[in-house]
């Protein structure tokens, strides 16, 4: 089973560490120096091993040697080196522009981006033209690599509005996975309707009980709580589980339609409309919640942007197959 649901808890990550010592900020010598610029790995690894590079006062021997970039000071021939800070921006995709850094024809999420963002930003994965939500755009390569390779199986999750009533049939089939035209069935997907009725009430700005229809019963009560004081701005409803939805995302859903939140771990092209037409259903809205641990800022307006936190940025790379719990605007 490859979909890990379990929150994320940061706590437990610092506790384990020692004392006063961030673990999490300390990256090997080699790779530290190939990240800001100064060559190629094995360039660098070179560059060490001829005795040119200091740790602080001492001189460095080994390329697989720790450093804190924000506690040492690293120079070559005598120069300090400067970390290099990569930018990764959160973006709430709108529909209508397509996930490409250059189009000759279609607006892309990059033409969204104004200075001084560097234009060396790239969308990490896709969305359809006409999905909504979280993309990420980040000039750091590594970073897209840890989060979008097959073999990372990192958690996605979209809110959707889909043709027809819940079946139990359909959540069954995605938690067991469905043939969609690719060598192998999907990977185990979770898949929670919520009932539309239940869901108009939450718009209204009520705290309420929101009926979920999961694989295991008919009818699970999960809290949805009215946004507390923080979330008030943006009146978003906390779903226990499943993430933030906007009351205007939620009032889409009409009548013979229903509302889904739908967790993936891989990305294959057009993977959810796919897994839903595998049954006659139509995907009519879809709008990506979170990725990982990291959450659609509930503040961000479709075509809005900003940096990730730094906390943000440490849970996409120590904790990338965390799943993101509910917290307010940043
Ligand atoms: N699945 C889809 O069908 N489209 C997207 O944009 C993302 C996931």
């Amino acid at each position: 089973m490859h979909l890990d649901m379990r929150p994320v808890r940061t706590a437990y990550i610092e506790a384990a560490l020692p004392q006063g010592k961030n673990m999490a900020d300390q990256i090997r010598l080699d790779r530290f120096l190939a990240d800001a610029g100064i060559g190629s790995r094995a360039e660098v690894k070179k560059l060490i091993r001829s005795g040119r590079v200091f740790v602080n006062t001492e001189r460095a021997k080994q390329p697989e040697q720790k450093v804190s970039p924000d506690q040492d000071e690293i120079l070559v021939d005598q120069a300090p080196v400067r970390p290099s800070v990569s930018q990764t921006l959160m973006l709430n995709k709108p529909a209508g522009v397509i996930s490409a850094t250059k189009d000759a024809h279609e607006k892309t999420v990059l033409d969204l981006i104004q200075e001084p963002y560097a234009s060396k930003l790239h969308p990490v994965g896709r969305l359809d033209k006409d999905t909504e939500g979280l993309l990420l755009l980040t000039e750091d390569g590594a970073l897209s690599h840890a989060l979008l390779s097959p073999k990372k199986h990192v958690v996605k999750t979209y809110f959707a509005v889909v043709s027809g009533a819940p079946d139990q049939e359909i959540i069954r089939g995605f938690r067991d996975g469905i043939g969609i035209g690719e060598k192998k069935k999907t990977l185990p997907a979770r898949l929670v309707f919520l009932s539309a009725a239940d869901c108009a009430m939450t718009a209204d700005g009520e705290g309420t009980v929101c009926t979920a229809i999961t694989a295991d019963s008919e009818n699970t009560a999960c809290t949805a709580a009215a946004a507390d004081a923080e979330n008030s701005v943006s009146g978003h409803v906390e779903i226990t589980g499943l993430g933030s939805i906007s009351p205007d995302d939620l009032a889409r859903c009409k009548e013979g339609e229903c509302c889904a939140v739908v967790s993936i771990s891989e990305g294959k092209f057009h993977q959810i409309k796919r897994m839903f037409g595998a049954f006659g259903r139509q995907v009519l809205f879809l709008k990506r919640l979170s990725m990982g641990a990291v959450a659609l800022d509930p503040c961000l307006k479709p075509g809005q942007y900003r940096p990730l936190t730094e906390e943000e940025r440490k849970l996409l790379t120590d904790a990338p197959h965390a799943v993101h719990e509910e917290g307010p605007c940043q």
